[in-house]
């Protein structure tokens, strides 16, 4: 029988003895698998282990400062990295959903490893892979879906053994492990948010005035969805698996604000529900609730004239719309 309890003493135990004395890097993302890994082994090993959080550019709005806040918090050793100009830089003008992928897995490998050695004594690099993670980058057949850029892509001059601890686990059981280990609600219950960020969920070629766009829309949805109180008296964030907005920058339609015709691109949200990311129902959300965002997104978010909502499940679709 699996417990949360009974996972952290056998991990922390295990890691304890393959790691020893050695110093460990991991790449931290804001999200929960990378979090707990961090938690875990910072429990095992303390201040061998060193984390690097790389800021690709395409996070939620200032998500960067207060995820950095929140590692200091609970005692990380983490390095931050700004490296949004080489990623914009290398995006530019490039629309493939695959190429855009590619582009941002290797910046962001070239980015990490650059880090990572000046940390010389370096022996292990750990990832908070978890185990849909694996099995989503390859389906059935073999055929690559979409090519998450978290697995497989450690670089072999860094001469690093890989460790995985919740490389077996399924997002709710890390959520137990995280909670087990006294770590900050609000950082557990995190929706998921994919490793390239806003730069699949822009359509089209990325810019920095796209990202900020595509960042106000999404923190008006967001922040709604956290004031908004179910009957339950949960927050609505919390019955949702994942949520996010895409910006639709190839398509423009006709719109009018005032007294002006206005050209602009549409938004649209996203919001599902599931227990391992394989799987997902589009979310029936409340239609005052969803008024209420269109309304916002439309009054404050310049560049934006129309706001939908995305009704497909996977399968067919994916959760991400690249
Ligand atoms: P899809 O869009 O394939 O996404 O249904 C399934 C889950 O994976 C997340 N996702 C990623 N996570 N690196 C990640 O760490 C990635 O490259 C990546 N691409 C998608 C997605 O947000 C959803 O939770």
């Amino acid at each position: 029988q699996w417990s949360a309890a009974s996972f952290v003493e056998s991990t922390v135990k295990e890691l304890k003895e393959q790691l020893g004395n050695d110093r460990v890097i991991l790449g931290l993302s804001g999200g929960v698998d990378s979090s707990v890994c961090a938690a875990l082994l910072n429990r095992a090993i303390g201040d061998k282990l060193t984390c690097i959080f790389v800021d690709h550019g395409m996070l939620r709005k200032n998500e960067f400062e207060k995820v950095m806040e929140a590692y200091q918090g609970i005692g990380l050793n983490v390095v931050g990295i700004d490296a949004s100009d080489k990623f914009f830089s290398d995006l530019a003008g490039v629309t493939d959903p695959e190429e855009k992928r590619k582009i941002i897995g290797r910046d962001f490998v070239e980015v990490f490893n650059e880090e990572a050695k000046k940390i010389t004594d370096a022996k292990w690099l750990a990832q908070g892979t978890i185990y849909p993670d694996r099995i989503e980058s390859l389906s059935i057949t073999g055929m690559v879906i979409k090519s998450h850029h978290n697995v497989g892509g450690l670089p072999k001059e860094m001469h690093l053994q890989l460790c995985e601890p919740l490389q077996w686990l399924f997002k709710d059981e890390v959520r137990r492990v995280g909670l087990e280990m006294g770590m900050p609600e609000r950082l557990i219950k995190r929706h998921p948010f994919p490793g390239p960020g806003l730069a699949v969920r822009i359509l089209g070629d990325i810019t920095r005035e796209k990202v900020r766009i595509l960042q106000e829309a999404d923190d008006i949805y967001i922040e709604n969805m956290h004031n908004y109180i179910c009957e339950d008296g949960k927050e609505l964030y919390d019955k949702i698996w994942q949520a996010g907005t895409v910006l639709m920058s190839s398509v423009r339609s006709v719109g009018v604000m005032g007294d002006e015709r206005t050209y602009e691109h549409p938004v649209a949200l996203r919001a599902v529900t599931s227990t391992d990311a394989m799987t997902a129902d589009w979310a029936h959300l409340p239609y005052d609730f969803m008024a209420k965002v269109s309304n916002e997104i439309i009054n404050k978010v310049k560049g934006v004239n129309r706001v939908c909502y995305d009704i497909s499940s996977k399968p067919p679709s994916t959760i991400e719309w690249e």
